[in-house]
């Protein structure tokens, strides 16, 4: 794919101070690296580059200089200059980025840390090992034992389950790929919210679904426009409940009102509910999606209370799309982890108070990580969200790519705000988010890196402004 000179410039933006071939490079490697720019990527002619942005091409040249010095270009006579990224900078584009050096700290995911006595859940399972291993191990809709759990769970909150509408899945991207697999299709198209989290998205773009994004305005769910979006729609996908990265919950009115206008048009609502359980203030939460739209399907999973690396997660459906999400799945794999399926199942039948523990730690950091941003950056908006596994940052003026930038030459990973913004590559630059899920004396690190950073960003006037929102148009 080609990237025009005009794309490019929009993309790029405006340039911080300092050397401009340098800037200019920055800007682009940081492109790649969030993922705005793909591998294979045609970029403009150093000449074109250079008038859409005004610079000289002496500058243009030096920047796709650095940009191949660096192993991130690749330029073939005839062919012009393409974007290649290594194996490192190609995981970089990942949400999830592990720092080589040990002292840099990564904050591109908003997952725990697995809660002290979790060792306790995997040795209970171990004890009723030999049961599992007389049987197959494949279980392509699940463990029965935990789907019967799981069931349960979904009939104490008012929603009658039955143990063949649960799928257990890996993870809840686990849960969302196989929903595309089995719902999608190159001409149908889903309703997203336009600030979302980006991996779901891709997840079922993946699958030929082409994303529809709503307009973000005070929160992510703007009614009107999926009024009018509703009859394209083939599919929507949902966060209601402390939004990520937002932290934004969905009222009971929008529920019942965005359900009226998806139902109508028969949009086979996905709603991703595993942010629910990280209710960090115990708030009282309106009543699933489920109860406004019984034919939505939800996903959820623990890895957000628990640990993900259990890749533990599930798909609760209406009867009649069991079936062809279960054949979907055999298509890809032959069902999750047997033994993993039993950890979760020990650690909800026999050791659930380790959740509380675990949302009390977060809990903390979350109040830490607060306090800290308040002292050292308090021209930073910081709305503390009741829940959820990260803090959604307003910057003054439209600094995010830039403090990013400056802040990984700290030593510390962070996700630019656009990487969360679906249909607009510009959006998000006075947005960041900040997990609250490392260790207190971490994020007191983080956050003195981060001020460092924001030193040679801050060329912005005034505190972050209350109103301004990146709109998509
Ligand atoms: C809203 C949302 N859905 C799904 C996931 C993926 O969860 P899992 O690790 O269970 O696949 C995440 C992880 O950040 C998430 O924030």
């Amino acid at each position: 794919m080609d990237a025009s000179p005009a794309q490019l410039a929009a993309l790029v933006g405006e340039l911080p101070p300092g050397p401009a071939y340098r800037t200019l490079s920055d800007a682009i490697r940081l492109l790649v690296v969030d993922g705005r720019l793909l591998d294979g990527t045609r970029l403009p002619s150093e000449r074109a580059l250079a008038a859409a942005l005004g610079l000289s091409r002496t500058t243009t040249t030096r920047a796709y200089d650095e940009l191949r010095r660096r192993g991130l270009l690749e330029s073939r006579q005839g062919s012009g200059s393409v974007l290649r990224l290594p194996l490192a900078a190609a995981s970089a584009s990942s949400l999830i980025v592990d720092p080589d050096d040990p002292d840099t700290i990564s904050m591109t995911y908003s997952a725990p840390t697995a809660p002290a006595g979790l060792a306790r859940a995997f040795e209970q399972a171990a004890e009723s090992l030999p049961g599992l291993l007389a049987t197959t191990g494949y279980l392509p809709d699940g463990l029965p034992a935990l789907r019967e759990v799981l069931a349960q769970g979904y009939t104490d909150r008012g929603l009658p389950t039955d143990p063949g509408q649960i799928i257990v899945t890996s993870g809840a991207l686990g849960a969302i790929s196989l929903i595309g697999r089995a719902l999608g299709a190159p001409s149908r198209r889903m309703i997203v919210e336009g600030c979302t989290y980006p991996h779901a998205v891709e997840s079922l773009a993946g699958s030929g679904l082409r994303a529809m994004p709503l307009p973000v305005g005070d929160d992510p769910w703007d009614v009107d426009a999926a009024r009018q979006l509703a009859p394209g729609a083939d599919l929507a996908y949902l966060i209601p409940d402390f939004h990520n990265p937002t932290g934004a919950v969905m009222s009971e009115d929008t529920r019942a009102d965005l359900a009226r206008h998806l139902r109508r048009h028969d949009v086979v609502t996905v709603v991703d509910e595993s942010l629910r359980r990280v209710n960090l203030d115990g708030v009282e939460l309106p009543r699933s999606y489920l109860a406004h739209d019984p034919s939505a399907i939800l996903v959820d999973s623990f890895s957000k209370v628990l640990w993900g690396g259990l890749r533990v997660g599930w798909i609760r459906a209406p009867h009649g799309l069991v079936t062809q999400l279960v054949q979907a799945r055999m298509t890809q794999d032959l069902g999750s982890a047997a033994f993993d399926q039993l950890v979760v199942h020990a650690m909800m039948t026999g050791h659930s108070h380790l959740f509380a523990e675990h949302l009390d730690r977060m809990r903390r950091q979350r109040d830490v990580l607060v306090e800290r941003l308040g002292q050292s950056l308090p021209r930073f908006r910081v709305d503390p969200p009741a829940g959820g596994p990260s803090l959604w940052l307003g910057l003054p003026g439209r600094t995010s790519s830039r403090l990013v930038a400056a802040a990984a030459e700290q030593g510390l990973l962070l996700t630019p705000g656009p990487r969360f913004f679906i249909g607009s590559p510009t959006a998000g630059e006075r947005h960041l988010r900040l997990p609250i899920t490392s260790r207190e004396h971490v994020l007191t690190e983080a956050v003195a890196r981060l001020a460092r950073a924001w030193e040679s960003v801050d060329d912005v006037r005034g505190p972050a402004d209350p109103r301004a929102i990146d709109l998509i148009a």
